[in-house]
């Protein structure tokens, strides 16, 4: 498609959430404890010793933020299930109190005329599954199908979206390689058995979705194009094992039924041999691909670099986010058009995209005393990251819908508050929100179906 760039009829616009990130009372109504409960308040965790006990106080103010969603004229919200707060001991026993959270939530969506998009699990294992070994036990295939199987019996049909699992590479290597996220494990043994029970467990859920399930499931994988720093042949075979450690370990087995031969170069005698069946399980035919982008990486050798042997190379003159991330809107593209090429083009959303920079804790606000918040960086990167969703479109992807990363400034998980992500400005100490100026430019896109990407965004 070239411009103007307007969007199919069709094209869904929406933000995503994930439930510990804004929700808060992570223990109200008999909810039990996740890991990111325990994680948070583990001294020396989190940045600040953020918690998400308050977070965006959403459990409590989620008719706002469907308000708020409608007034920018938002068609569909991509939101995660707090598995403990349904099921306290992770199976079992049913906290109705908890249920009811969400298909209140649902209800109050669609009475907006707003799409509901679930996500199974965003990283919140419950607590007590992980005292009994967690992503490592191989039955939590089972318990994931059996989660999934009440959240389908309660909310398919008024949820026409799912999604299993969100970034299990980020579980793995965050959780369980370099302990930076909960359950905070450091063990290059460990990481390839948890990646591949996630993979079972989305396997599992998938099968158990088609025994009732009328709608739309898939997955959602983090995609991190990467871009050899140099021809030599050993940029080049970092750059291979950065690619397949990241962005094949997961799309491989879920597409094609196994897993990229690098893996065992990157894991050595921590890679474990599984049995053909399990492969089977994982390459369950799904709905659709959930991508998430957020930058690329230039990559190059480096020996002291443990497993991968690869690192990331700094561009000079590039703007980069306040997460220190490039900012890099072509990745996106080549992100896609690489998914088509490889997978058999696949039905794709953009389930996240966006940007932290910095916005002051407190909004301006003039002596009218209207509240506005300038963010002029976030504006541009939702235009070139857009601009360039538009022009996969025009190469064939078949691309069902944007959602932006964030909804609302959020935990932004071990760096807590510190970094801004949303469109919607929250003041965390009085929780008021303010749509910033993205926000208003984002919702010119959506009424204009994408024209408004031609001009300047203020
Ligand atoms: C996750 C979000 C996170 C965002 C920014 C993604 O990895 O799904 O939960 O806040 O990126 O780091």
């Amino acid at each position: 498609m070239s411009k103007p760039y307007t969007f199919p009829p069709g094209f869904i616009w929406g933000s995503a959430t994930a439930a510990y990130q804004i929700e808060g009372s992570p223990l109200a109504d008999g909810a039990g404890p996740s890991i990111w409960q325990r994680f948070a308040h583990t001294p020396g965790r989190m940045l600040n010793g953020d918690t998400g006990d308050v977070a965006c106080d959403h459990y409590n103010r989620w008719r706002e933020d469907v308000a708020l969603m409608k007034q920018l004229g938002l068609q569909a919200y991509r939101f995660s299930i707090s598995w403990s707060r349904v099921l306290p001991e992770g199976r079992g026993r049913i906290n109705h109190k908890g249920l009811d959270f969400y298909e209140r939530l649902v209800d109050g969506l669609l009475e907006n005329g707003i799409q509901p998009v679930a996500t199974l699990f965003h990283w919140d294992l419950p607590a007590a599954l992980d005292d009994r070994g967690g992503w490592l036990n191989p039955d939590i295939a089972d318990w994931f199908a059996e989660y999934a199987a009440l959240m389908y019996q309660r909310l398919d049909g008024r949820v026409r979206r799912w999604a299993t699992l969100n970034e299990p590479w980020v579980v793995t290597d965050g959780g369980y390689l370099h302990g930076a996220l909960a359950p905070g494990h450091r063990n290059r043994f460990e990481a390839p058995i948890a990646s591949h029970h996630l993979l079972r467990s989305h396997g599992k859920a998938v099968q158990a979705y088609r025994a009732n399930g009328k709608h739309e499931i898939g997955i959602v994988v983090n995609i991190e194009p990467k871009y050899p720093a140099s021809d030599s042949p050993e940029d080049l075979a970092a750059t291979k094992r950065a690619d397949a450690y990241m962005n094949r370990q997961y799309l491989d087995p879920v597409f094609l039924g196994s897993y990229p031969d690098e893996l065992r170069e990157v894991f050595g005698e921590a890679w474990p041999d599984w049995p053909p069946a399990d492969m089977d399980l994982i390459r369950q035919p799904i709905d659709f691909v959930g991508i998430n982008y957020y930058t690329r990486n230039v990559t190059r050798h480096d020996a002291s670099n443990w497993p991968l042997r690869a690192a990331p190379v700094k561009q000079p003159m590039h703007t980069y986010t306040e997460t220190g991330w490039e900012v890099f809107p072509q990745g996106l593209t080549d992100t896609l058009l690489w998914v088509k090429q490889r997978y058999g083009n696949p039905r794709m959303f953009i389930t996240e995209n966006g940007a932290a920079f910095f916005d002051p804790p407190k909004a301006e606000t003039d002596p009218s005393g209207a509240r506005r918040v300038r963010d002029p960086l976030r504006a541009s990167y939702l235009r070139g990251h857009l601009r360039a969703v538009h022009a996969a479109m025009g190469a064939g992807c078949d691309i069902g819908g944007y959602f932006v990363w964030s909804l609302l400034d959020n935990l932004e998980w071990s760096l807590g508050y510190s970094k801004r992500f949303g469109v919607i400005h929250v003041d965390f100490e009085t929780q008021v929100r303010t749509p910033k100026d993205s926000a208003r430019y984002y919702a010119k896109i959506v009424a204009s179906h994408g024209a408004a990407l031609e001009g300047g965004y203020d």
